[in-house]
């Protein structure tokens, strides 16, 4: 095993903050469905915490095997919704930093000719935009919101957060 280069260990550190907060979040969002009664998208959000996990169980190992102990920083506060709709594009967000990320990390170890850290970010970055697209297509064909309100599109306190 070469030395690795210290910013792909920073990377690494990086993104097991976002993983571990992305599990956070979806755990979270999980239980709040489960509260507002929708089961079936609090089943699907659990699907999702489980993956985030796998992939923050991916970095610990990569990290491990380069003599790193696991090392994320923080985790951001769950962001909270009043409805679905809100939920989902709260979740896009992330992703789309999780993409942002690992697109970074993907370039630079492709420039230094890290392979194998290379191979272990394109995985992620797969896995990550399709979750992007998932989400998308959950939000776009959702047929109703839930929540506490009625119509939420329409109400103008569908946005405050909690
Ligand atoms: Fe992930
Ligand atoms: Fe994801």
């Amino acid at each position: 095993m070469g030395a690795v280069h210290p910013r792909v260990l920073g990377i690494l550190g990086r993104a097991l903050s976002l993983e571990l907060t992305a599990v956070q979040q979806y755990m979270t969002q999980a239980s709040l469905l489960e509260l507002w009664g929708d089961h079936d998208s609090a089943a699907r959000f659990r699907r999702e915490t489980v993956e985030e996990l796998r992939h923050a169980e991916t970095l610990v190992q990569r990290m491990l095997a380069l003599g790193a102990a696991p090392a994320a920083s923080q985790l951001r506060p769950v962001t909270l919704a009043a409805d679905l709709g809100g939920l989902l594009r709260q979740n896009l967000a992330l992703e789309q930093d999780l993409i942002h990320l690992y697109a970074e990390a993907v370039r630079f170890t492709l420039l230094i000719g890290d392979q194998h850290s290379c191979d272990l970010f394109t995985a992620l970055l797969d896995d990550e935009e399709h979750h992007l697209r998932q989400l998308r297509d959950w939000l776009a064909d959702r047929p109703r919101e839930s929540g506490f309100s009625g119509n939420p599109d329409r109400d103008p306190h569908a946005r405050a957060t909690f």
